[in-house]
């Protein structure tokens, strides 16, 4: 089966590669950024042709959710119109499109995991760019798998957790907020659960996220008790619990985040992992890099 694959600098993209030597029957393009932007209808329409690809796994997204809200057109270009015109070339060769959405795209409004269908109602200019992502799918003719998750980290890339650290070993105290609500979700762990999607060629929205939930301010405390035990940071800062209102950032973001993995448990017969333990995996990965690098 041959994949295409956008964004492949991306944080869940790296993983996704990484993870591809368990799927030997899975073979995977990754153009360059710049041989394929996905806002450019020529090189898509293009690579596509000449590829030749049964899947096309966009890991290409605008993910700056702050600066979203003075670049919506950049957002909606790249999460919305992009996307639905990838659809549309997806569909006119016969390709499946595996898409990436987000949490965002509800308003945190739920007491309960949030299923596939609950109504959708994102509250900032990236939750509606994701929206408008999804939507123009649906509209296509196009064959295709939509999956929703959430508070992705890694041992590479821009994420929470290699915030923290970063902030453990430069700060004695982290204010963190205690009153939002999610599931993090290893991009590794992610990538393995696409893989298991792909081949049993599932279709229509899934969510995936971590096992079990946490606020921010557990994962930090987490994170930087593990990273401490383990050598990773010299010193324990005090991690200080506020609430959202303390700390205004320019997008809203939803108070409650965490996905139903129901549906995806269902279909795959595999059970996300728990975020705990997924921490755990990115924290021992970064200690055996720094080690590397001392000797
Ligand atoms: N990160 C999270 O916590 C999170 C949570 C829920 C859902 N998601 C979704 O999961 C997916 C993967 O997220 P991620 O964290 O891996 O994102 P990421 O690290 O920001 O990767 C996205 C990649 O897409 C590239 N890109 C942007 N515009 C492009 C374009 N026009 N053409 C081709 N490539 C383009 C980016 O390059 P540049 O950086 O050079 O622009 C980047 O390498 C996204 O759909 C995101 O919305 C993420």
């Amino acid at each position: 089966m041959k994949i295409l694959l956008t964004g492949g600098e991306g944080m869940l993209a790296q993983d996704f590669l990484s993870v591809l030597d368990q799927f030997p029957e899975f073979e995977c393009y990754v153009p360059p950024r710049k041989e394929l932007d996905i806002t450019n209808q020529e090189q898509v329409e293009g690579i596509i042709k000449n590829y030749r690809p049964d899947i096309l796994l966009n890991c290409a997204a605008y993910t700056k959710v702050d600066k979203a809200e003075t670049e919506s057109a950049r957002a909606f270009l790249v999460n919305g119109i992009s996307v639905g015109k990838l659809a549309e070339a997806c569909h006119r060769s016969g390709v499946k499109i595996v898409h990436l959405s987000t949490d965002f795209v509800f308003d945190g409004s739920n007491k309960c995991p949030v299923t596939e269908s609950n109504p959708k109602a994102p509250l900032g200019i990236y939750g509606k760019s994701k929206r408008d992502g999804e939507e123009r799918i649906e509209a296509s003719a196009a064959d295709w798998l939509t999956v929703r998750t959430s508070w992705l980290f890694a041992s590479h890339g821009n994420n929470f957790v290699r915030t923290m650290l970063r902030l453990g070993r430069e700060r004695d105290e982290i204010k963190v907020v205690s009153d939002q609500f999610g599931s993090p979700t290893w991009t590794r762990d992610l990538a393995l659960a696409l893989c298991k999607l792909i081949r049993g060629d599932v279709k229509n929205y899934i969510h995936f996220g971590g096992l079990n939930s946490c606020s921010w301010f557990e994962l930090a405390n987490y994170t930087l008790k593990q990273a401490h035990q383990i050598g990773l940071i010299q010193t324990l800062p005090v991690v200080t619990p506020i609430q959202t209102n303390q700390y205004p950032l320019p997008a809203p973001r939803p108070a409650y985040s965490v996905l139903s993995t129901q549906r995806y448990q269902e279909l795959t017969g595999s059970l996300p992992m728990k975020w705990e333990e997924a921490v755990d995996s990115v924290l021992q990965r970064l200690q055996e890099k720094s080690q590397d690098e001392r000797y």
